[in-house]
């Protein structure tokens, strides 16, 4: 049996895991992108995100010719096109689908006759709807619109392509549905068939779901603290419980961060509101999770006498360990709430050259020399195999402020740290 044409509009992200995915699936698959750079240099096979696995996938696919990445297409080629551009949001939190229509417009001159649209970017409940409406307002009506939406992790795309632990299809039309279940046979998952508007909406749950979780966390941290209790012991107790589950979100931090828990926690606020109804549980999961990195500035600014002029040490840039994805991390709203108050921060991540209102060092050594107080942002082995007494003859001053509890809290003591008890008194970035 031979694969789909398949067209992946926007290889961003999450459209060049979907592309080399589905190449992988044998279907015949062309990226387009409007970023001239990003199509030149995925050609050549070369990823500008750290996502392991995938760049030897890509490199295979493009030997295979099984994938290609263009910056425009012939019409009429094509028996899917998958929509995987950004869905950003806006100030309000309503989530901006200008992409995702321009990209419609395009599916709308490209896909073949009875061909499928595959929304793949995370879209507000009724999005399917407009985009259908839009499609025949363009003379396609014969297009159906289907919603596959993408549960993968950042740092671990590769691997969640491969084996997910759902493929949900979103379908109004049997047949339309059909065809984009076909799209991902070959995946050992369970296919959750719904209709298109409870697809839109599962991923919007989900997203809050876990959201909630972290800002669950950070608050049972702060109880913890609180009453002198090990949050990790107590964290144990939950997962081992088979409703929760071992890989439940329940690391404190500083808070969720990354392009899509924040974004589609606050879109599904504000979708909500639109029709009438308050979520008042996901409202205060998002306050809580505002504050978590004012509340770790507040306890060095405490610990060290304040921060004007202080140099500070940030151990993890990205929004969470294992990838170098910056958006929205919590550990650069922490940076940037340090150098408000005059602080300057020198911070280290294997995965990231340049940050935003940090100065990037080339070691964890490196960020230490010289500091007065160090925060650890990330709960990686790198960061745990910083030894304190190296540490403290790098250092000036003896402050750390450890988020995660990565440290050997009783060793760092030991040494004449100063630290915030580390899992005690935690603030909320989980491994996800
Ligand atoms: N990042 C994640 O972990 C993740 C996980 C699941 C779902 N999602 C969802 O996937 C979507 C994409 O996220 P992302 O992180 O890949 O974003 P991204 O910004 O990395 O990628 C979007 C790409 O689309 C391109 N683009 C924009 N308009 C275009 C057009 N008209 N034609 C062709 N290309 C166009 C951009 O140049 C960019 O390369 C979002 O809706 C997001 O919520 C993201």
């Amino acid at each position: 049996m031979t694969g789909d044409r398949v067209l992946v509009v926007g290889v961003g992200r999450i459209g060049a895991v979907t592309a080399v995915g589905l190449a992988h699936l044998l279907h015949a698959v062309t990226g387009v992108d409007t970023d001239a750079e990003r199509v030149a240099a995925l050609r050549q096979g070369r990823l500008r995100e750290a996502e392991p696995g995938l760049r030897a996938a890509l490199k295979t696919a493009l030997r295979l010719r099984q994938l290609r990445f263009e910056r425009s297409v012939a019409p009429g080629d094509f028996d899917a096109t998958v929509l995987c551009v950004d869905t950003p949001p806006l100030p309000s939190g309503e989530p901006d689908l200008r992409q995702l229509m321009a990209a419609g417009e395009f599916a709308a001159r490209v896909t073949g006759r009875g061909g499928i649209v595959v929304t793949r970017s995370t879209v507000p409940p009724g999005t399917g709807d407009r985009l259908e409406a839009a499609l025949r307002a363009a003379g396609r009506g014969d297009l159906r619109v289907v919603h596959v939406p993408e549960f993968l992790r950042e740092g671990r795309a590769w691997e969640d392509f491969r084996e997910p632990d759902r493929v949900v299809i979103g379908a109004n039309d049997e047949r339309a549905g059909e065809r984009a279940g076909r799209l991902f046979d070959g995946l050992d998952a369970p296919v959750l068939r719904m209709d298109r508007v409870t697809a839109e909406l599962a991923k919007y749950a989900a997203n809050a779901f876990l959201a909630t979780s972290v800002s669950f966390a950070n608050e049972m941290a702060d109880c913890a603290a609180a009453f002198g209790a090990d949050v990790e012991r107590l964290f144990e107790v939950l997962k081992a419980d088979r409703r929760i589950g071992q890989r439940a979100y329940l690391v404190p931090g500083l808070g969720f961060g990354g392009h899509c828990l924040p974004k589609d926690a606050a879109a599904l606020e504000y979708v909500a509101a639109t029709r009438g109804v308050v979520l008042r549980q996901l409202r205060a999961t998002l306050d809580v999770n505002r504050e978590r990195a004012g509340r770790a500035v507040e306890w060095l600014e405490a610990a060290l006498g304040g921060l004007g002029g202080r140099e500070i040490a940030l151990l993890g840039l990205a929004f969470k360990p294992g990838t170098d994805d910056l958006r929205a991390s919590p550990a650069l709203r922490l940076a940037e709430l340090l150098g408000a108050r005059g602080a300057r921060v020198r911070g280290f991540d294997p995965l990231v050259r340049v940050a935003p209102g940090v100065m990037v060092a080339g070691s964890a050594g490196e960020a230490l020399a010289g500091a007065t107080g160090l925060v650890v942002a990330h709960r990686a082995d790198w960061v745990r195999a910083v030894e304190p007494a190296m540490a403290a003859g790098l250092m000036c001053g003896r402050v750390v402020f450890d988020a995660p509890g990565a440290l050997d809290h009783e060793a760092w003591t030991a040494a004449g740290f100063t630290t915030n008890r580390c899992r005690m008194v935690a603030a909320g970035a989980a491994d996800r």
